[in-house]
């Protein structure tokens, strides 16, 4: 049988997000010639898990290359969940700061809704406080989760049809799965949403047109669950023998995917990227465009 090997781009999510930094960058500056302050991003880091220090590191050298500022306040992984509260208080009532972001995941005994519903809507720029989740779910306007939103943007960058089209998402997570079904829909495809309990999962994937998988199990997608030309997105990140790996096996896929993201600088540079345009667009809606 004559083979249909697909020609398969691997996404370069780093090209893609230093376009839109440098677009962000030239936003800055023109606030801060009218004698502005800069925007600035407040991390909160509870506890020393080494993933989330580096991430939180990316994100702060993040801002200063577009020349926003950034602060961070730094918690023992004993803080109890009132001190936590009390930073994002201080944070909310901050008048130098636009966003504010506690990193994920937070001790036992911190508990992460808890901490998000304190945050301000207007500066809950990782659009996980009930608010903004709501006024994602109704279709209103509202910060939105930094992942889903990098992902419509490589979507739209691929040029992947996304109306009519069959999307599944592996993952129920609030910062991912959910708020991606959702913009998917929003954007007229016909979402299946998976998860630890679904069926048939292979089954279901090589139905998908949009197959995004967002469980952290090393290479859980194989190849023969992919359909012929489908833009397979990987979120998963998992640390094997010291090795990152993805939740798609990558060069599996290859030949049969139209486009695949790599597990390293696919999704992750896009991610951190809208953290700066909503951390922009907060700063925006307080100052004026
Ligand atoms: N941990 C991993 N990803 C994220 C993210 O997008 N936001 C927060 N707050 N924590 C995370």
């Amino acid at each position: 049988m004559a083979s249909t090997r697909q020609e398969t781009v691997v996404v370069d999510g780093l090209a893609l997000a230093q376009d839109i930094r440098q677009d962000l960058a030239k936003a800055v500056e023109r606030h801060v010639s009218t004698g502005r302050r800069a925007p600035c991003l407040a991390v909160v880091l509870v506890g020393d898990d080494p993933a989330s220090a580096s991430y939180i590191k990316g994100k702060r050298r993040a801002c200063a290359r577009i020349g926003m500022d950034s602060i961070e306040r730094k918690l023992p992984a004993t803080a109890t969940e009132r001190e936590v509260l009390d930073v994002v208080e201080e944070l909310n009532a901050s008048e130098g700061v636009d966003g504010i972001l506690v990193q994920l995941p937070l001790p036992d005994g911190v508990r992460p809704n808890t901490i998000a519903e304190a945050i301000g809507p207007d500066k809950d720029i990782d659009g996980l406080t009930p608010i903004n989740a709501g006024r994602l779910l109704l279709g209103e306007p509202g910060h939105r989760a930094c992942t889903p939103l990098g992902i419509m943007k490589i979507l739209e960058h691929h040029e992947i049809p996304i109306e009519g089209a069959h999307a599944v998402v592996i993952g129920r997570s609030a910062i991912v799965g959910k708020p991606i079904s959702l913009l998917l829909q929003q954007a007229n495809a016909t979402v299946t949403m998976c998860h630890s309990r679904t069926k048939q999962l292979a089954a279901v994937c090589r139905n998908a047109d949009i197959l995004v998988a967002a469980v952290g199990v090393p290479r859980l997608v194989q190849p023969d669950w992919v359909k012929p030309g489908a833009a397979v997105i990987d979120v998963g990140v998992s640390i094997i023998d010291g090795e990152w790996v993805g939740d798609v096996d990558t060069e599996g896929v290859r030949g049969i995917a139209r486009i695949v993201t790599p597990h390293r600088r696919g999704v992750g540079p896009m991610t951190i990227t809208m953290l700066l345009c909503n951390t922009l667009d907060a700063y925006e809606a307080h100052f004026g465009a």
